[in-house]
């Protein structure tokens, strides 16, 4: 009650703002999982006054734009609430894999096998894939595949548990095609069965055949976490599997990356902000269209995905680049410069409102 009564009294349908923000996580407000750059105090002005912080006293629709991934989106918004301290739809969550589920149609009843750190086969079956494996089920129905399995005293060989739709036995099963949804755990492992997959169309141990598609949630070089310098990320994965693919096989890997910067990421960010906009201000919305957002702003660490990404995809995007990740610099990036440097996400939030509001 005190929400709707609050938002009724602060936020009349005039009010209704016209700009909106898409914050990257990695660098931007977190470093593992620790929160960064007063990005808790920096969520919580995005509200009106309110004890719970939930969509129905949002006053700035926001989104969380990140190249990264591995668990559903219902789930990472979950986790982001608790590090964050404010309520936050699945909505607004926009992860490096999330284009993947365009692709439920293409692959609905194929075996795919879906890779990387977290629940990659939880994250496309809840896209409506029927028939996935991760790469670790996939990997322990072949006997040897990994002759180093054995050195490696962390994994624990384990048969299928995901029985799923999977009538027959997976390794006598086309892979259709591979989805690189998070980082890679165990990339020689990984490189290895994912070059087996690709040089047999699809079924290790059998002969040369054409090349089933391969699809990377990103294609980010070098991400920040908690060490100090960078850390490679998915990019670097795929161009080790590119290399080494290209030394063995007679034809290169062909491969589509999705995340930022592709400017489809922020047209989509575009309209889910508009989502979020709409279902933060139902219930006061005297009914008709929303008009479209006059600003939208990317708060980023990396010059190369966040600021390339904000700078293609033209207006209305405006990007601002912060000094907590990637980017170290004194002044801007030379061959992506950001319309604004910051030292923190706080002070990224505090610039926004100061023009808009
Ligand atoms: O693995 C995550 C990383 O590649 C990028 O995350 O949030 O900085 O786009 P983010
Ligand atoms: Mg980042």
């Amino acid at each position: 009650h005190l929400n709707l009564f609050s938002r009724r009294l602060h936020a009349p349908t005039s009010q209704s703002p016209s700009f909106g923000i898409a914050f990257d996580i990695d660098g931007v407000l977190l470093r593992g999982d620790s929160p960064i750059g007063g990005s808790p105090q920096a969520l919580k002005r995005l509200y009106y006054d309110s004890a719970t912080y939930s969509i129905s006293s949002l006053k700035i629709p926001y989104v969380f734009l990140t190249n990264g991934g591995g668990v559903p989106e219902s789930k990472r918004a979950e986790e982001l609430g608790k590090q964050l301290g404010v309520n936050i739809l699945p909505l607004q969550v926009i992860q490096g894999h999330t284009p993947f589920r365009e692709l439920v149609k293409r692959y609905e009843n194929d075996l795919i096998v879906a890779a990387g750190k977290g629940e990659p086969a939880n994250v496309m079956s809840e896209y409506g894939f029927k028939n996935v494996l991760s790469l670790d089920e996939y990997a322990s129905c072949f006997e040897n595949i990994d002759p180093l399995a054995q050195y490696k005293k962390w994994t624990k060989m384990r048969a299928v548990d995901r029985q799923m739709a999977l009538t027959t036995d997976p390794c006598s099963q086309r892979v259709r095609a591979v989805f690189i949804v998070s980082d890679p755990v165990d990339w020689s492992r990984d490189i290895q069965v994912l070059c087996d997959i690709l040089r047999t169309g699809g079924l290790p141990g059998r002969e040369i055949a054409h090349q089933p598609p391969i699809y990377f949630a990103n294609d980010d070089l070098a991400y920040q976490a908690l060490f100090p310098a960078e850390r490679l990320g998915m990019g670097a994965f795929r161009i080790a599997l590119e290399s080494i693919f290209n030394r063995i096989h007679p034809n290169n890997m062909e491969y589509t990356s999705f995340g930022k910067p592709s400017p489809f990421v922020f047209k989509n960010a575009e309209n889910v902000l508009t989502q979020v906009l709409q279902s933060a201000y139902n219930n006061v919305q005297a009914g008709g269209e929303t008009p479209p957002l006059k600003s939208l702003y990317m708060i980023g660490d990396n010059p190369s995905v966040d600021v390339k990404g904000a700078r293609q995809a033209g207006h209305p995007w405006f990007s601002i680049l912060t000094r907590t990740g990637v980017f170290k610099g004194k002044e801007n990036h030379a061959e992506y410069p950001a319309d604004v440097v910051v030292d923190c996400v706080e002070e990224a939030v505090d610039y926004i409102l100061r023009k808009e509001c």
